[in-house]
């Protein structure tokens, strides 16, 4: 999604910000670009493609100038090329914006009838004219932006830059999220506080509806209605962290290898593994925490992997909390007009916390009178400030487009409240409770033991390279894991993947199945196991080609001799999600990389999905 940066600086800020906007790449983006002002010359440089694209551009042609804004797109609005690159300009106005303006076309054909001229297709560039036409008729900068911004619909989080002032940018935020960075002597603006951690951990950020004037020496935020408004400075615990690869290849690997630290990291904020009970920690209101015994209902909403995770969960509480869980993409759920459960717990899971539809479901709960509860990495995101129980996933940055190590954290948490849950609701005696929380303790081993398997996975994911399509089975918590291998694969590889419940293959996919289709199969030998085998011998019956993913016992019952096996430590049923998530991780990861695809920013993704 798209990157903002500004500094309101006391030196040359051109390379300042360009840096910062690399900190933000990891969010996806197409095109980028810079723009300062020097005396009252408004200039800007903008470049397809990658940041080195913009920097080439730079070093042959610099910026002066010691304020700037500058900015990582990601279209929605017009191709990724330089014309719709940000910053887009209007005479002495400069813009850039994350979000969409939803009334773009209406007031694109306003502004034309005042004579105003489009260079790009993009939404955005109504802001830059719209600004221009309230100084036209006579409004100072600050209340030029305020003019524009109130007559903007739809999602945005905007920098507006002045030409004929070099010490003022006005921000604003109504949805995609935006930081204001406290520096002495200088002030910054960025999409999170990761971009401004060379510079400040100091950090307020505007809520929905405020607008800033940001100048060197200050800071005012008003609200919608132009009213002087308090926000908190806070210190910023994810700026100091410095994001890089280490000696992996890619993020994505670094990050899949990370899994047994993180994950043992997030367990012990949910369990006393010395007591072995669950101790849940929650950041959100603690005065008030959470009881499971209190609910009829438990609905999850997510996105993507996150979603993923929940489903996941809805097997877990209703198997050990006996409690009935709805769980939807955030994009249907919050048109569904879903009736809520008056004894209902609302629960939203997000890795960056900032996801819109996600957002627009808690919007849709918290209008209804939920109780909210939120699973996220970013502790300072929009939705963890939005909720009232707020459980981290401590699983660090994330910066690989493809969510690994923030799933498997997920699970973690997820494992732990539905434990929790069942404790409270009183479906988990003591004895249970400790057995499954010393089972929990044991994730982190297993996950270390599965990275030691990488070479031969790497040799299967070889085999699946260029296959036109593949499909993923599981039954139980192994249906949503068969949807994350596809899911994985697909926005990885770029190779057609589908997951289905295994029992639901004779109902129609196996028709699918020939001596052309790899078929991946999760299933640790469990409660349903020989189930799952009477699947796989329906694909096997039909040519398909079987990787299974199973333990000692699993693959010695399957007594497929045909099957590709990677062959999973035996381990106790309630870490199997986490901890075969690894290697369908690592499945796709060296299937992508066989292929040449780019695995840490895949084509058309962003990583944190601020539109609609
Ligand atoms: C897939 C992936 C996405 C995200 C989804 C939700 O690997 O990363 O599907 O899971 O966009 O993002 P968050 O968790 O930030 O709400």
């Amino acid at each position: 999604m798209c990157g903002i940066v500004g500094i309101v600086g006391a030196r040359p800020v051109a390379p300042l910000i360009v840096d910062a906007l690399k900190r933000l790449e990891y969010r996806g983006y197409d095109s980028a670009g810079v723009a300062t002002v020097e005396g009252s010359t408004l200039d800007r440089r903008r470049a397809e493609g990658k940041l080195v694209n913009l920097e080439e551009r730079l070093n042959g042609s610099p910026l002066a100038g010691n304020i700037g804004i500058g900015h990582t797109r990601w279209a929605t609005h017009g191709a990724p090329v330089e014309v719709n690159a940000h910053p887009h300009f209007s005479s002495e106005v400069a813009v850039v914006h994350n979000g969409i303006i939803e009334n773009f076309r209406e007031l694109r054909a306003l502004l034309e009838e005042e004579g105003f001229t489009f260079s790009s297709q993009t939404d955005t560039e109504v802001v830059a004219h719209l600004v221009a036409s309230g100084l036209k008729s006579g409004l100072a900068p600050k209340e030029a932006a305020f003019a524009a911004i109130k007559q903007l619909r739809g999602a945005f989080a905007l920098a507006v830059m002045f030409g004929t002032d070099a010490n003022l940018i006005i921000a604003a935020r109504n949805g995609p999220p935006l930081a204001i960075g406290h520096g002495d002597g200088e002030m910054y603006l960025g999409s999170d506080a990761v971009a401004l951690a060379p510079f400040t951990n100091r950090i307020t950020y505007l809520e929905d509806g405020d607008w800033a004037v940001v100048r060197r020496d200050s800071v005012e935020i008003f609200d919608e209605t132009g009213n002087t408004i308090d926000r908190v400075q806070q210190t910023s615990i994810g700026s100091a962290l410095m994001v890089d690869k280490g000696n992996h290849r890619h993020f994505m690997l670094k990050e899949i290898y990370e899994q047994p630290e993180v994950i043992g990291h997030t367990l012990a904020n949910y369990v006393d593994f010395n007591a072995s009970r669950i101790a849940l920690r929650d950041m959100g209101d603690t005065a008030n925490p959470l009881d499971f015994a209190k609910l009829d209902r438990l609905n999850i909403t997510a996105c993507g992997t996150a979603y993923l995770a929940g489903y996941v969960a809805k097997y877990w509480f209703e198997r050990h909390a006996r409690l009935p869980v709805d769980i939807d993409v955030a994009s249907e759920f919050r048109y569904r007009e879903v009736p809520m459960a008056a004894n209902g717990l609302s629960l939203f899971i997000s890795q960056s916390g900032e996801t819109a539809d996600t957002l627009a479901g808690l919007k849709y709960c918290e209008a209804a009178g939920q109780h909210l509860a939120a699973i996220v990495n970013v502790r300072e995101s929009t939705i963890a400030r939005s909720s009232h129980n707020v459980f981290p996933t401590l699983a660090g940055p994330e910066i690989g487009v493809a969510s690994t190590k923030a799933f498997t954290c997920q699970l973690s948490v997820l494992a732990a409240l539905a434990i929790g849950a069942g404790v409270q609701r009183g479906h988990i005696d003591e004895a249970s409770e400790q057995r499954l929380v010393e089972e929990l303790s044991e994730a982190p081993r297993y996950a270390n033991e599965v990275l030691k398997m990488e070479n031969e996975i790497r040799k299967l994911g070889h085999t699946l390279a260029h296959k036109e399509h593949v499909l993923y089975l599981g039954r139980d918590t192994n249906y949503p894991l068969a949807m994350e291998g596809a899911l994985k694969l697909k926005e990885l590889s770029y190779i057609h993947a589908e997951a289905y419940a295994a029992g639901e293959l004779k109902h129609g996919p196996i028709a699918l199945i020939d001596e052309e289709m790899p078929v991946v199969v999760i299933a640790p030998h469990d409660r349903i196991f020989e189930k799952t085998v009477s699947n796989m011998q329906e694909v096997a019956a039909r040519g398909g080609k079987i990787i299974l993913i199973t333990d000692e016992r699993g693959a010695q019952e399957a007594g497929m001799e045909e099957a590709q096996v990677i062959l999973m430590p035996n381990m106790p049923e309630i870490i199997t999600p986490i901890v075969y998530s690894l290697p369908i991780q690592m499945l796709a990861y060296h299937t992508a990389v066989h292929m040449g695809t780019d695995v840490d920013q895949p084509r058309n993704l962003a990583k944190s999905v601020t539109v609609e």
